[in-house]
């Protein structure tokens, strides 16, 4: 079984080839740079390149596979949650190119690939498993008891945990994506330097606003002078803080998760899985309370094609396929 998977949900123009759950090709069109002057993704811009990517991305991944389109059986694609008019780009492409080949759309949603991009690196986590989904615009912590059967036990109520770091990266005058910049500048400093606020919510819920907040107000209540010298002296102190400060909310939820649910599997997914702090503290934290953590390869942590065909295979499998009406849903959830 051939899956292509098409991915383009945000900024990055995508395209997979899956057989038989084996990854064949997984090509990304970062268009990262076009964006970096504005600080963040611009829809318009994100479409456009879509447009122009689209066709040359899915033909390389049809070439590094030594395949072509009659070779074959199914296209998975995005179709939610996402922007607009980058979801539309991809969904309507997979539309017309499975139409014209006669054979099976699946429509994905996009946390669902991120959720089963775990099954794309072996060992596969066992069901049931924790998925913690930590991405620019998600924050999820959810039980998978099987495939499609999930329950989530928690979301952020504001910003994700990516799009905090974002957000700070840009107070620090880092740039965009900040992630990783926070870091890579964070590897050498003292996380203890400032004890930026951990939100601590009742149940599973994040809530990553007030961290933003706390940082800017630090930075601005101090004169010009001190604020430079700060960023210039302090800077890799500043980011181990702000990181520590992330991954200290993260982790906590995930072990009290393991302890409530008596879950014995943790995978970490989305593209703040690829964060070093935090792939080493879910591990410490697995060994001291007896659970596994998977974390999928780099490659499958940032948004990518092949876990959408992924998920996609897992829907053929279970009988789902989507019809040619299918619609983009830009505020789809789990
Ligand atoms: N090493 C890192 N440390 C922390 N954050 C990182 C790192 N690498 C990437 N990120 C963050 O990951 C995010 C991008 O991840 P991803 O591509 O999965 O998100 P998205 O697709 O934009 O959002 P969503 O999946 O919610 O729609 C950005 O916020 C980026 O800063
Ligand atoms: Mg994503």
């Amino acid at each position: 079984m051939l899956v292509l998977g098409v991915e383009t949900s945000c900024d990055d123009t995508t395209a997979a080839l899956l057989e038989d759950g084996a990854v064949r090709a997984n090509i990304v069109s970062s268009q990262h740079e076009l964006h970096e002057e504005y600080g963040g993704v611009v829809p318009e811009i994100a479409s456009r390149n879509h447009q122009r990517l689209v066709v040359p991305v899915v033909e390389k991944a049809l070439a590094e596979a030594s395949a072509d389109t009659t070779a074959l059986d199914a296209v998975a694609v995005t179709h939610g949650p996402g922007l607009p008019g980058s979801l539309m780009v991809g969904l309507s492409f997979a539309k017309a190119l499975a139409r014209g080949l006669g054979i099976p759309l699946v429509g994905v949603n996009h946390l669902e690939g991120h959720v089963y991009s775990v099954d794309l690196d072996a060992p596969r986590p066992h069901r049931p498993f924790l998925c913690l989904v930590v991405s620019g615009g998600h924050t999820e912590l959810v039980h998978v008891d099987e495939n499609f059967h999930h329950d989530v036990l928690g979301r952020t109520r504001d910003d994700a945990a990516g799009e905090a770091f974002d957000k700070v990266a840009q107070l620090f005058g880092l740039g965009y994506p900040g992630g990783p910049a926070i870091d890579r500048h964070a590897e050498h400093g003292d996380p203890t330097f400032h004890d930026f606020p951990r939100s601590r919510l009742d149940d599973f819920d994040f809530s990553f606003s007030g961290l933003k907040t706390s940082v800017l107000y630090y930075l601005r209540d101090r004169p010009d002078t001190e604020r430079n010298r700060l960023l210039d002296t302090h800077l890799e102190d500043l980011c181990a803080s702000v990181q520590a400060a992330v991954v200290d909310v993260l982790v906590d939820a995930v072990r009290r998760a393991v302890e409530k649910t008596g879950v014995e599997h943790v995978a970490v997914t989305g593209g703040v899985a690829a964060n070093s702090a935090l792939r080493r503290r879910v591990e410490e934290a697995g060994t001291a309370d007896g659970f596994t953590v998977h974390v999928p390869d780099l490659a499958y942590c940032m948004d990518n094609a092949a876990m959408i065909a992924q998920a996609g295979a897992y829907h053929l499998a279970a009988g789902h396929t989507s019809p040619p009406t299918l619609d983009i849903d830009s505020n789809l959830q789990l």
